[in-house]
């Protein structure tokens, strides 16, 4: 385990957080007969409503709402309110719109973001303050790495965790050789890792990285270059705006059944009504996939569909867990969210029934999931099977600080 939850609790909340420290010495902040008159509990939504990530920010927004209403509108017994930043997934502005939600609004929880870069400029300000965190997409590894904290929970993923099963799988296919594609920064960095680790220990070779700046989505020459180099396959790591652009162009430039095209899903989540045929039977690997065969998720879509009007993808689903999560921690502390020590318990050792199936958290509070193989048929995401079960992300560098 790479750290104590108990000890490490006890010390960095009662150093930081004026009301934690307040309700851990008093026991309760709001006791139960007084639940009644409880406050809203102060919900930050720090995410992205504008550029490439809009609509993964707009559907991690649905699912948590969706988890909040499923519960008559209140996590245990208290009722939301919430507050608002859009990041632009813009990594420079991440401390000053962390800020604007802890310092000025003083919320309750923070619940964001997609992108590594902003999530990583979030991460001081919640370990300074102690502020609980619910990440639900940005899968940068050093938030439950080295800058893992009693307060930092994430519903999503690794970085590391969505590439790193696809080493097996290209194995199996019998690419000896692979190109990686992505955008320069820490998500496309880490995804790069995770594969290439995965594929060399199965003898294959990365035999280009090609990188464009984030969120540029001007492919042409990075195209011609693969052409060039002819690999037995090519991973890509794009998401939302900029993985639809991608895969119109692969296919546009004559590559699509050329040279197989992989990824980790999130080349091919939440974009197949964009991308008309361009995704046709690429295989992908992801935490989610839109033809499990679980009561959970059935019951999910059904209701996502119903109020939204819109299919759920992934990001919908880690949305969703966010909030089931929280659902956990304020129902074990009574609705008492300055009773962090009952809060983090509960959730560091919440089994939550996910549409992606169940998950545990682990010591660095990320879920330990299965990784499902995909393949693109139609308008969806086909389960293929399990490409690695229960992978838990390394963790490195996590320790009890
Ligand atoms: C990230 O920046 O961590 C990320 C963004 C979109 C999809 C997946 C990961």
């Amino acid at each position: 385990m790479p750290f104590d939850n108990n000890s490490f609790t006890r010390r960095s909340f009662l150093k930081t957080t004026a009301a934690g420290a307040g309700a851990a010495a008093a026991g309760s902040l709001f006791p139960s007969f007084v639940l009644a008159q409880a406050p809203k509990l102060r919900v930050g939504l720090m995410l992205p409503y504008t550029g490439t990530f809009t609509a993964l920010g707009v559907a991690i927004t649905n699912g948590f709402k969706l988890a909040v209403e499923e519960r008559g509108g209140k996590l245990g017994g208290r009722e939301l309110e919430y507050f608002t930043v859009d990041d632009e997934s813009n990594p420079a502005k991440a401390p000053e719109n962390t800020n604007k939600l802890v310092q000025r609004d003083k919320v309750d929880v923070l619940i964001g973001t997609v992108h590594s870069g902003v999530a990583l400029g979030m991460a001081k300000i919640v370990r300074e303050t102690g502020v609980l965190w619910i990440n639900p997409n940005a899968g940068a590894g050093d938030v439950t790495g080295p800058l893992c904290a009693p307060n930092i929970f994430r519903t999503s993923f690794s970085n590391w965790q969505t590439t790193h099963a696809l080493g097996k799988v290209l194995k199996e296919r019998g690419h000896k050789n692979a190109v990686f594609i992505t955008w320069k920064y820490a998500a496309g960095e880490e995804m790069l890792g995770g594969f290439k680790e995965g594929f060399e220990k199965e003898g294959g070779k990365l035999v280009k990285e090609l990188f464009l700046p984030f969120p540029q989505v001007e492919f042409q020459a990075l195209l011609t270059e693969i052409a060039n180099i002819k690999p037995d396959a090519v991973v890509a790591f794009f998401a939302g705006g900029g993985a639809a652009k991608f895969l119109k162009d692969y296919q546009a430039a004559g590559l699509k059944g050329k040279i197989p095209l992989y990824g980790p899903g999130f080349l091919t989540d939440g974009v197949l009504d964009a991308v008309g045929d361009a995704a046709e039977g690429i295989e992908t690997t992801l935490h989610y996939a839109d033809s499990l065969d679980l009561k959970k998720d059935k019951a999910f879509r059904l209701a996502y569909a119903k109020t939204y009007k819109l299919q759920p993808d992934v990001y919908a689903v880690q949305g969703y867990d966010a909030g089931q999560l929280l659902a956990a921690g304020l129902e074990a502390a009574k609705g008492d969210v300055g009773n962090k020590q009952a809060v983090i318990k509960a959730m560091a050792s919440a089994k939550i029934d996910s549409p992606r199936g169940v998950f545990t958290m682990s010591a660095a509070h990320n879920p330990v999931q299965d990784m499902y193989l995909r393949k693109v048929v139609g308008k969806e995401n086909k389960v293929v099977g399990i490409a690695w079960k229960a992978l838990a992300d390394p963790a490195r560098g996590c320790k009890a600080g």
